[in-house]
């Protein structure tokens, strides 16, 4: 049983995390270098429960008791009694490198470590711990409280035990994990990455405008959220290195980034975020744009 959770990162995610933890009843400590995220995320967590407790999704009591349970420190030592670590922290290899080398020191024996990583190898990652038969990817999707899924990826390195350790805590934090086996962008991202390239595409070669576009695939396919309009409220930038990393990592030209994509990262048109991406976020509702 995992009682006591580290978080490191207290961004969107490391959040995110610490916010479903802390409400399932696990004691949490969320770990950052910067202090004034770590503020930041606490203000972040009231927030969103402040929202579930009005949408009556969670009590007054429930958010109260989530918040008490929850500490932050900027040392990696304060997660000395933790059962499991999740590191949620910037998307660089030798940064999470450098966590992991420094994290295992400080650890118990016992204790288990996750990477939230969208992108990175597992297998090579939990060679910067002491402990790969401990390691898995254990990917949350944003954000983390609405979002059902968690994709558990062990490496090659770990043990079933993990595995199934990992897949129950997620269950008990109320949401389902899916295995998925250590391969590039695993499963969601390998999926939808091209998908949503596929859409950009159809908008490059004039097939439909954006308007047409997300309409088609929201009547058409059933889908919440045309492809541009769901590219632009991830990131356009996030699109393009999914992208990439499928490119490069499977050598296969299917994954060819959409040149339009690649300019309008290029321009600084990173979507809802920069407030122009394929549509324009200046006006409410925002306004379908046409291709440049
Ligand atoms: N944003 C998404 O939609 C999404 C979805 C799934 C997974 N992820 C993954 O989650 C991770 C975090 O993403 P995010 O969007 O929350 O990033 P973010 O930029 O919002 O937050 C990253 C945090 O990590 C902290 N950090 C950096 N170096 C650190 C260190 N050495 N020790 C402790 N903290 C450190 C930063 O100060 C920052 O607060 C990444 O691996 C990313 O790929 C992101």
């Amino acid at each position: 049983m995992l009682n006591k959770i580290g978080v490191i990162g207290a961004g969107q995610m490391g959040s995110g995390i610490a916010h479903v933890c802390a409400l399932a009843e696990h004691d949490v400590v969320i770990v950052d270098i910067d202090a004034a995220a770590l503020e930041k995320s606490l203000s972040r967590i009231d927030d969103n429960m402040d929202r579930q407790v009005k949408r009556t999704l969670i009590a007054e009591e429930d958010k109260a008791a989530a918040l008490a349970r929850i500490t932050t420190a900027t040392g990696l030592d304060a997660l000395g009694d933790c059962d499991l670590v999740i590191e949620a922290a910037t998307e660089d290899e030798a940064t999470k490198v450098k966590i992991f080398e420094s994290l295992c020191q400080h650890l118990k024996d016992s204790a288990l470590i996750a990477s939230n990583t969208s992108s990175i190898s597992i297998t090579r990652l939990a060679t910067a711990t002491d402990r790969p038969e401990k390691f898995m990817g254990m990917h949350f999707m944003n954000p983390v409280p609405m979002m059902e899924l968690v994709e558990v990826i062990p490496g090659v390195a770990t043990a079933a035990d993990t595995v199934r350790t990992a897949t129950a805590f997620v269950t008990r934090l109320g949401k389902t994990p899916a295995v998925a086996q250590d391969f590039p962008a695993f499963m969601v991202n390998r999926i939808l990455a091209p998908m949503l390239n596929e859409a950009i595409y159809a908008l490059h070669e004039g097939v439909g405008t954006v308007e047409a576009i997300d309409k088609a695939m929201r009547l058409g396919a059933n889908h919440p959220m045309g492809p541009l309009e769901l590219a632009d409220f991830i990131g356009l930038d996030i699109c393009l290195s999914n992208l990439q990393v499928l490119y490069e990592s499977l050598a296969d030209p299917k994954y060819r980034p959409c040149p339009l994509l690649v300019k309008y990262v290029e321009a600084g048109w990173l979507g809802a975020k920069s407030g122009r991406g394929f549509y324009d976020y200046s006006t409410d509702p925002p306004t379908p744009l046409p291709a440049a």
